[in-house]
């Protein structure tokens, strides 16, 4: 009786799949200028071509594909998890790989002025066609949309791509997306830390209750009332709260977007930290919930994972890319998996924060700025050959300093990188303020022996100000059970999960 019932229901939905498949099938091959009739947000014609900018064109181009996509679509908008980012292509196993490994592929498919295999870059500032082209054939990325979708992580609601940048369509190999995360009262970081990026910024935001409002009317400073359209250009927002803090309003963007915000009114992000919804409620942060939103949203293959305080060395993102075209060793000879450490430093209240290695060694020379986390927690942020590194005087091409590894006298080492999607997540049990909430993923990475590429002109600096010990009863209590439940719990589970390896701890 049971059986047959079970059967009954295995074959209705078996019949109602294969009708929602014709009906996707149809509706696609009966429609003339189609491309985009499963999106969710089109009303009318011109609503249309503006979504299209944020879509795959490689997806709408042709029919045949479109097909294939469009029930792709159709399964990951039903599914309560954000789109996929594990496709089963090897094309996506691929980008793990090292690059001698892609390059068997590549030798194929290098573009064809360039038939002694090297590339010419006169602008290490500028990414020319062909080393796009070199770069797309190399890292055999998939390029990802940009859509807005409502969706659940956990015990959190996501608003992802709720504020898209007006940048539209990125393909993947062409840039790097800096992914961040905050409280509305952090985003006065937003500017100065685009204005040196100038690439794309993917930055969730945890607004939970009555903190959305503000943070709305901060987006829209930050968009409006700026000297300059850099952060509607380059910065995609995403806010997200917890299921027993739902705002009482969510305001629909598009609808604020169309008003220019009033820009004679304060900063709405410019309060006393202690006002917040979050802080009155005594939530805690849940960092790497945020850090995991941002970084999922994030269309190019290359990212950094960074903290919004956290602003880096200008021309980064096109120095990045011509390195990994050149493809030069290490780059060409390791065959582990990879990440590219960036070197922080901290710089006084008052001073400039520096724009080359130069500037900033000469600040280090005279004690205007100093290796991060210097008087707070000195050997957490030491990095292998960090004296080495600020001994070495700028070049004129980004390259690795050093190979190194998160062992021996860096076996707690919580860097900073760029890498991509194919990398650990951030387990999102941690909150920020029981600290270490990184040393998870630091410990897969050292059993997965991870290389970790230094590079050797770029930096990241700290919002000016140098930061000194301060004692927080309260932060250290919640630090010391975080720390008990990582060691207890967390740490077993990666150990079944991942293994273990001689040197790597947490
Ligand atoms: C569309 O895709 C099909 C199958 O993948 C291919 O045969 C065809 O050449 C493509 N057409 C265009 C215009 O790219
Ligand atoms: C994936 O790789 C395997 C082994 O290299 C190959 O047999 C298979 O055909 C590939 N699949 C696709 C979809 O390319
Ligand atoms: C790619 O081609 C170059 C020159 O043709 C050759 O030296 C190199 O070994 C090739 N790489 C691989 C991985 O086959
Ligand atoms: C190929 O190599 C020759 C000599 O090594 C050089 O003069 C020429 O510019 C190179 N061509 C390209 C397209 O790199
Ligand atoms: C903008 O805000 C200022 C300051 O509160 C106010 O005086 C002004 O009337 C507002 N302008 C508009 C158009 O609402
Ligand atoms: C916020 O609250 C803490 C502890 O209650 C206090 O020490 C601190 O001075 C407050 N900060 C501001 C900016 O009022
Ligand atoms: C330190 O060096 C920087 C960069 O050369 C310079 O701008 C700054 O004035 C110097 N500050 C002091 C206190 O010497």
């Amino acid at each position: 009786m049971l059986n047959n019932r079970r059967n009954f229901i295995f074959r209705v939905s078996i019949v109602i799949n294969i009708a929602v498949l014709l009906y996707a099938a149809l509706h696609l091959s009966s429609t003339t200028s189609p491309s985009v009739e499963w999106m969710p947000l089109t009303v009318d014609g011109s609503e249309r071509s503006a979504e299209f900018r944020y879509i795959n064109q490689d997806e709408v181009r042709n029919n045949t594909d479109r097909a294939e996509s469009s029930v792709r679509n159709f399964e990951e908008s039903t599914s309560q998890k954000t789109p996929s980012t594990m496709a089963t292509t090897n094309k996506t196993q691929s980008s793990t790989a090292s690059i001698p490994e892609l390059e068997k592929k590549v030798n194929a498919t290098m573009p064809e002025s360039d038939t002694n295999g090297t590339l010419e870059i006169e602008d290490e500032d500028a990414l020319n066609p062909a080393t796009l082209a070199y770069l797309r054939s190399l890292l055999a990325c998939n390029d990802r949309d940009m859509l807005p979708v409502t969706t659940q992580r956990g015990e959190f609601w996501v608003l992802k791509n709720y504020v898209r940048a007006d940048h539209g369509f990125i393909q993947c190999h062409e840039s790097i997306t800096y992914t961040t995360h905050a409280g509305f009262e952090f985003l006065d970081n937003v500017q100065p830390l685009v204005e040196r990026w100038m690439a794309p910024v993917s930055l969730a935001i945890h607004a939970p209750g009555s903190d959305l409002a503000p943070t709305v009317n901060s987006i829209r400073y930050l968009r409006d009332c700026l000297n300059n359209d850099l952060v509607k250009q380059f910065v995609t927002f995403h806010v997200f709260f917890s299921h027993k803090h739902i705002p009482s309003t969510i305001p629909d963007p598009e609808k604020f977007l169309q008003q220019p915000y009033n820009c004679s009114l304060p900063p709405p992000h410019i309060v006393n930290a202690n006002s917040t919804y979050m802080k009155a409620k005594s939530l805690l942060y849940p960092v790497n919930v945020a850090r995991n939103i941002a970084r999922d949203s994030a269309v190019t293959h290359f990212i950094l994972p960074s903290d919004i305080e956290l602003y880096p060395s200008p021309n980064l993102v096109p120095r990045f890319l011509n390195m990994i075209a050149r493809n030069a060793k290490p780059l060409s000879t390791s065959t582990k998996p990879r990440v590219f450490p960036i070197s922080i430093f901290e710089v006084d209240a008052k001073v400039q924060v520096p724009s080359t290695k130069t500037e900033l060694r000469s600040m280090l020379a005279n004690k205007t700025a100093i290796p991060f986390h210097k008087f707070v927690c000195p050997n957490c942020h030491n990095i292998p050959q960090g004296q080495q590194w600020m001994n070495a005087a700028e070049t004129n091409q980004m390259d690795v300093f050093h190979v190194g590894k998160r062992r021996g006298k860096f076996v707690h080492w919580e860097p900073i990188f760029i890498g991509t999607h194919q990398d650990p997540y951030y387990d999102e049990r941690l909150s920020w303020e029981g600290k270490k909430d990184k040393m998870t993923q630091g410990y897969i990475l050292c059993v997965k022996d991870y290389d970790f590429m230094i590079l050797n002109n770029a930096f990241l600096i700290h919002k000016p100000g140098i930061k000194h010990f301060v004692k927080n009863a309260k932060r250290d209590a919640i630090a010391g059970k975080q720390s008990l439940f990582v060691k207890n719990v967390i740490m077993p589970q990666l150990k079944t999960l991942f293994g273990t390896r001689n040197g790597c701890a947490l």
